[in-house]
């Protein structure tokens, strides 16, 4: 089923510490988010990715995409928040297709994981690449434990989600008239009161936020390497 990815880079990376935006950060001696995008370029199905820069690095993002020759590119500008800067994607994504939004620092997502996902969003409208949470989740306030949350009820909420753009549009519209911000895509269709489908994905689909994430991110390449040879 074709698509259109809206991939997120406009973001300062203050978390990762490394004194510029992360997705310039260098993985095996190329860009992080050069193995982001290299994934939906070698998708059949995508038709058009919209990579989200910050204004003064627009330039960069583009030369970067030309020096690796990734097609099906278009760079534009993002904003304040993460919402701001998909909504900005948003303008750019045709009515009748299904829509991806994925972050540019996560580079380590599958096909399969992709797949899945576009199934359930083609069906249900709305679908979340999510993995059961591993450890105990405690509601803290002042230092003080006040409840333990039921595992199984628990799922880290990764990217890519996957929506029918109409839906997302909506989403987005509404959510900027009501000045609501959300930490994904998923809980502004949510808050619509439209269903969100799970769709199963896995631990390796790390998003690269701290410094230690670097190792991790570092394993899992030599991993995957050490799978395809
Ligand atoms: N992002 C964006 N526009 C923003 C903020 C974030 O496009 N205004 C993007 C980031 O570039 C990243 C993704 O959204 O690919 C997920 O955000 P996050 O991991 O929080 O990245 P940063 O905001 O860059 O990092 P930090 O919060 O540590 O500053
Ligand atoms: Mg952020």
């Amino acid at each position: 089923m074709k698509y259109s990815v809206i991939i997120p880079a406009a973001g300062q990376g203050k978390r990762m510490k490394a004194g510029m935006n992360k997705q310039f950060l260098e993985l095996r001696g190329e860009p992080l988010i050069i193995h982001t995008v290299r994934l939906f370029v070698h998708d059949a199905s995508c038709q058009k990715i919209v990579l989200v820069a910050n204004r003064d690095e627009c330039v960069m993002m583009k030369t970067l995409m030309e020096k690796y020759q990734l097609s099906k590119v278009v760079v534009i500008e993002g904003g304040e928040e993460r919402q701001d800067s998909v909504r900005n994607g948003l303008a750019y994504v045709e009515e009748e297709q299904i829509v991806l939004v994925h972050d540019g620092a996560r580079p380590f997502v599958t096909d399969v994981v992709i797949k899945r996902l576009i199934h359930k969003a083609a069906k249900s409208g709305a679908a979340t690449v999510a993995v059961p949470v591993k450890d105990t989740i405690k509601r803290v306030f002042s230092g003080k434990v006040i409840d333990t949350l039921k595992r199984d009820e628990l799922w880290l909420i990764q990217t890519p989600q996957a929506f029918k753009a109409p839906l997302l549009k909506e989403a987005h519209k509404r959510a900027l008239e009501a000045e609501l911000i959300g930490t994904d895509d998923a809980s502004l269709v949510e808050w619509l009161g439209h269903e969100v489908v799970i769709s199963e994905g896995d631990y390796q689909n790390i998003k690269l936020t701290t410094p230690e994430d670097i190792v991790f991110a570092e394993a899992i390449m030599q991993e995957k390497e050490r799978r395809k040879s």
